[in-house]
């Protein structure tokens, strides 16, 4: 009776208050399949068949190009940090573009590795091996812009504590992340509505560009993401506010 339950869901799914136990139901069972905190970071940490695939990330670099069009407005001298870099593709599109003082945060050391060899022009640029769950709380100074692309869909429920350590040290935050509408459901990502997570420890969204037409990843699994741009309210240089519970 496969039919016949498609169109009861279908039905149930039309009208807001089954449409709400229905959602309920499916967060549950979510939740219920979600990796341990501790085997998702085996899995980022360690190599193919049960891991990363560093030489994936070399290519493409049209992802790269939108970054810098989304960061057009920031200064070449601004101190940037990118969490979960994996082999630079970004940072060194930055570097080629004139930035020089970029940072990144990445958990795998088969991902740093290539980068060193990958990437000359980011010879001085230092990556913090790890984490961000351990890199980030070790961070004193704050940075203009700390940016992320497709790494917080990753961030274990777990760890919702990265956030308070983005909006500690980031003046600005750019998120390149799909909204929570558009997750897949797979046991690595986790639906976080950053524009909650975010407002609540102070970050301001400024701005939401819908990627979904964008010319730059029309053909790539970026057109269903979203760029999120924050920056700390009350301007930047404001202290980062204390975070309220949900
Ligand atoms: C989908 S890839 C995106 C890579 C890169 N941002 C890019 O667009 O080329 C996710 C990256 O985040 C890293 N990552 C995942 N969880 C992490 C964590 N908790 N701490 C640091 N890096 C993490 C992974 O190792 C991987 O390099």
């Amino acid at each position: 009776m496969p039919a016949v339950r498609e169109v009861i869901g279908r039905v149930c799914f039309a009208f807001p208050p089954t449409r709400a136990v229905l959602e309920a139901r499916r967060r549950r069972i979510a939740r219920s399949n979600i990796m341990e905190r501790d085997r998702l970071l085996q899995f980022w940490r360690g190599r193919e068949p049960d891991g990363n695939v560093p030489e994936d990330y070399l290519r493409p670099t049209w992802r790269s190009e939108l970054l810098a069009e989304l960061l057009a407005d920031i200064p070449k001298d601004a101190r940037i940090l990118e969490l979960g870099c994996n082999v630079g593709r970004n940072l060194a599109h930055l570097a080629d573009q004139g930035y020089s003082r970029l940072e990144g945060v990445e958990i795998s050391p088969h991902a740093v590795e290539l980068l060193r060899v990958s990437y000359p022009q980011l010879e001085d640029a230092t990556i913090h091996l790890g984490p961000v769950e351990e890199v980030l709380p070790r961070l004193i100074e704050g940075y203009d812009v700390i940016f992320t692309m497709a790494v917080l869909e990753h961030i274990h429920p777990d760890s919702v504590a990265v956030f308070d350590d983005m909006a500690r040290l980031g003046a600005a935050l750019l998120a390149i992340e799909p909204p929570p509408e558009r997750y897949a459901t797979s046991s690595r990502q986790f639906p976080h509505d950053l524009q909650v997570e975010l407002r609540r420890r102070g970050m301001e969204l400024v701005s939401l560009t819908d990627l979904t037409h964008h010319p730059l990843v029309a053909n790539d699994d970026l057109a269903h993401y979203a760029a999120y741009r924050f920056e700390r309210a009350g301007g930047v240089g404001s202290p980062a506010q204390p975070t309220t519970p949900a």
